[in-house]
């Protein structure tokens, strides 16, 4: 179908634009009430997730609520665990939890490259739904975690502050740790390949705990990963987001991918450098601009669009946090709405 608005796919293709397209990472999800209460109602997050009818619900509540030029997929990184053998549970005001990890190299044992026709059917159906419930009014983003980010839950259970039992295991299995990574990856693959069948126009894999590993393991363990799900996914453009990688931002600039995401901590001059003008940059306002008042939304805002100058797809340098006042969050999408090069 014809995209009434195609901007985002028009600056991902590294066309000149008018302005950037701008969407948030997280706006699906508890910035929204009409989320909070869905879930409410339903008794939890998974059953949001599972059911596709509610996932096409959710996924549109941000375009209807905050105007943004894109959808994305209300699902979760965490179904691809799931789907390999390791089921998740989310705990309200927790968290993701497994009761089964990957402690040791045996346990990989247990794990099957995911299906996704076999298991990841809410997924590919609320996919057909949303772009039903779109009728082409903007691009649907679909995702997956990157294979680090994804091993990284699977060894530790849960979230962590320094996932030092996933570092470890990659000290003390390397051989172990790379078939898993490779597992991943297989499966990732065919996750993507399956949402892209079901309609997804772009897809953006999150490298979420890219930063807590050195520049060399990244290199060995990440990247080549990552690198993998970019050569085999070619009918869609690609965004690749590593948070805290600064220290690869060259490295990511030579992947068969169309856009690089930048969190904060990243100077936006310095990135344009690493990356050689070779990507289109989204990104990258600190979430916590959003809690200031409505003149520093504006004023960080029109900066940092400033600074990148072109090229560009407005974001957050993260998602954004549940406690955002709504308000602030629509002022930013309008702040880039209204602004022209
Ligand atoms: O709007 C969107 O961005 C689409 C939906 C989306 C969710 N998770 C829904 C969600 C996306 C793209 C994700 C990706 C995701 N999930 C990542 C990568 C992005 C990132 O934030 O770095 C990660 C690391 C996860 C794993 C995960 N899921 C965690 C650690 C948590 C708990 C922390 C939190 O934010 O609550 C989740 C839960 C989750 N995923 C929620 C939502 C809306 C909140 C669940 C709830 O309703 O309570």
């Amino acid at each position: 179908m014809q995209l009434q608005n195609d901007l985002l796919l028009r600056a991902a293709a590294g066309q000149q634009t008018e302005r950037p397209p701008v969407w948030l990472m997280r706006q699906a999800g508890r910035i929204l009430p009409e989320y909070r209460a869905l879930r409410e109602k339903v008794n939890g997050f998974k059953n949001l997730v599972e059911n596709p009818e509610l996932v096409c619900e959710v996924t549109l509540q941000p375009v209807r609520a905050l105007g943004v030029d894109a959808a994305i997929l209300f699902s979760d990184i965490l179904v691809i665990p799931e789907a390999m053998g390791l089921p998740y549970q989310m705990v309200e005001s927790k968290g993701p939890w497994f009761e089964q990890t990957i402690d040791t190299p045996e346990d990989i044992k247990k794990l099957r490259i995911a299906d996704p026709e076999a298991s990841l059917r809410f997924v590919t159906d609320g996919v057909k739904l949303i772009n039903q419930e779109l009728a082409g009014k903007v691009p649907l983003i679909g995702f997956a975690g990157a294979p680090w980010t994804i091993f990284s839950y699977m060894v530790e259970g849960k979230g962590s502050k320094t996932f030092s039992k996933a570092r470890t295991f990659l000290i003390q299995h390397p051989e172990a740790a790379h078939q898993l990574l490779s597992m991943i990856t297989d499966s990732t693959i065919a996750y993507l390949k399956a949402q892209i069948a079901a309609g997804v126009h772009i897809v953006q894999l999150f490298d979420s705990w890219a930063g807590i590993l050195s520049p060399q393991q990244y290199a060995v363990f990440s990247m080549p990963y990552i690198s993998r799900i970019c050569d085999a996914i070619n009918a869609v453009p690609k965004i690749v987001f590593a948070k805290g990688a600064f220290f690869a931002r060259h490295g990511l600039s030579e992947l068969n991918c169309q856009v690089i995401g930048l969190d904060w901590n990243m100077d936006i001059a310095e990135s344009k450098q690493l990356t050689g003008n070779r990507k289109v940059l989204q990104g990258n306002l600190d979430p916590c601009i959003l809690f200031g008042d409505k003149e520093t939304v504006k004023k960080e805002t029109i900066q940092m669009l400033d600074a990148f100058g072109g090229h560009h797809i407005a974001n957050l340098g993260h998602g954004v946090y549940p406690d955002t006042p709504l308000d602030n969050v629509k002022c930013f999408v309008d702040t880039v709405k209204a602004y022209r090069y």
